[in-house]
């Protein structure tokens, strides 16, 4: 989702897809959500410096754009709103049910129009989900 915004805004998506596959990774350590973002950036920071195979401006970006990832309300950068935006549209389409505040749900409707998402395809793509049609992961 996160290298597909990318790639539709000009922005890197190599780098968009690792901050895509970090992001959450306090969470998934300790199973605590709390201040995950800024945590998660400074665990991604540690990572991406052990790996060696990220220069100090992409590893940057990159946890730059975790740190700021849950702060869906703030004026990010391009490259951040990827992130933000990815984010947001997986919980929606984990679940477009799910009540948004005023400010997220006029955000989400902005990326499904980006998108090319219709109420009919997000319907339909529930439905196959729900009768065991599509994987969920
Ligand atoms: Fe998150």
């Amino acid at each position: 989702m996160c290298a597909l915004l990318a790639l539709k805004r000009n922005e890197n998506y190599e780098l968009a897809m690792i901050a895509a596959m970090l992001h959450d990774f306090w969470t998934y350590v300790t199973g605590k959500s709390s201040d995950h973002a800024e945590k998660g950036a400074d665990e991604a920071r540690k990572i991406l410096n052990v790996l060696g195979n990220f220069s100090d401006s992409e590893i940057e970006m990159i946890c730059d754009a975790i740190y700021h990832h849950s702060n869906k309300e703030s004026d990010q950068c391009a490259f951040n709103k990827i992130l933000i935006d990815a984010d947001l549209l997986q919980h929606y389409l984990y679940n477009p049910m799910l009540e948004l505040p005023k400010e997220k749900a006029e955000r989400m409707e902005r990326l499904k129009e980006e998108c090319g998402l219709s109420h009919y395809a997000i319907g339909e793509m529930m439905c196959r989900i729900h009768h065991n049609e599509l994987p969920v992961s």
